[in-house]
């Protein structure tokens, strides 16, 4: 059996639910998935119920963390208070109290709050992370997602804020992220698995095909594979999204959206991007380990771990998973590339 030890995965990317819906995941379920998926550390996103917009909400929540979590979680703050778009969190005061500033399961609407957002971050030396998505179109049309991104980078080229963009899913929005980086512009970016390998042929009347942004066309999706190996796509993020199943049952008009990825984001991407040749084992250990903590400036420790078995071939079975969101389009796939063991600095946080 071949095992390799590589560099522990970090998500920059993650919805871990707590405070405020236990019912669909919670600091210590959510943290138990990522260490079987081979994370060490992981980023939590700030729509959560006291959204963390204060000293006092993120606190809680870290006291969460501290208390339940097996591997490093670190917290979002929101840009703005309530993640309602409109009135900006006190920016230099929660600055070394998360990881980063992002509004994530919305976007923001106005380019006035954006540029004030922009301003006080790139004062301050915080990083943005924008969920891009305009909501007078469509999600299914691109321009939602990649009409944002062009205003801000334009913002950013101003400013000279550290912006990173979520979860980019379209051909365009690669292109336009491709010139602002040959432009010098600050930016940084992350895709997720699903829209590396699925394209709408793949999606059926499920609701684990739905999640915000969609799967797009497999015109997108190869875009999404050249600017991973290009390097436009810095760092592949899960975007973890777990639902209760209820929620998840309503079919793809239906269901709420997000899918779970923390327990299949390796397998996924090993068998259909590194076994079928397109991209190299490397590119997507760097996009996995190395990258989302160098631009997150987050320290790589070399006793964070994850052995795997690049050789046994295995079915993904969501009803095993740690997690408490068993939503997966990966459900019933072959794939190979199974987490053996992770090891957060040295110490073992989860062995099959
Ligand atoms: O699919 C998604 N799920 N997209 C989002 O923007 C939010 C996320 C969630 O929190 O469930
Ligand atoms: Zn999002
Ligand atoms: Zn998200």
């Amino acid at each position: 059996m071949a095992t390799v030890v590589l560099p522990a995965f970090c998500d920059l990317h993650v919805h871990f639910r707590e405070p405020g819906q236990t019912w669909k995941e919670t600091i210590r379920t959510g943290a138990m998935a990522a260490a079987r998926g081979g994370y060490t550390t992981v980023c939590a996103m700030p729509n959560l119920d006291p959204v963390p917009d204060s000293l006092e909400h993120v606190k809680l929540e870290q006291d969460i963390i501290d208390r339940d979590a097996v591997i490093e979680v670190l917290p979002y703050c929101s840009i703005t208070k309530g993640r309602k778009g409109l009135e900006l969190v006190d920016i230099k005061t929660l600055k070394d109290h998360c990881v980063a500033f992002s509004d994530d399961g919305s976007g923001v609407q106005s380019p006035d709050v954006m540029r004030r957002a922009m301003e006080t971050a790139a004062a301050s030396g915080a990083i943005l992370a924008a969920h891009c998505e305009d909501n007078s179109l469509p999600g299914t049309d691109p321009r939602s997602e990649w009409g944002p991104i062009e205003r801000d980078l334009e913002l950013c080229a101003r400013t000279g804020c550290h912006y990173h963009v979520c979860h980019i899913s379209s051909r365009k929005s690669v292109s336009l992220i491709r010139e602002a980086k040959a432009a010098g512009i600050n930016v940084t970016c992350e895709t997720a698995p699903h829209y590396l390998t699925l394209c709408l042929d793949d999606i059926q009347d499920h609701g684990r095909f739905k999640m915000n942004p969609p799967i797009r066309t497999a015109d997108d999706r190869e875009a999404l594979i050249e600017g991973l190996l290009d390097g436009t796509i810095d760092a592949i993020a899960t975007d973890h999204a777990p639902h209760s199943a209820e929620e998840k049952s309503k079919g793809f008009q239906g269901s709420a959206m997000g899918i779970v990825g923390l327990e299949t984001a390796f397998p996924v991407l090993y068998t259909r991007l590194v076994r079928s040749g397109r991209v190299p084992l490397d590119r997507v250990v760097e996009a996995l380990s190395k990258a989302p903590r160098r631009i997150f400036g987050l320290p790589e420790n070399p006793l964070d771990q994850v052995v795997i078995d690049l050789d046994t071939p295995f079915v993904i079975d969501s009803s095993r998973f740690a997690s408490m969101g068993h939503s997966t389009p990966f459900d019933g796939w072959e794939v190979y590339g199974r987490v053996l063991e992770t090891r957060k600095n040295a110490v073992t946080v989860y062995k099959a």
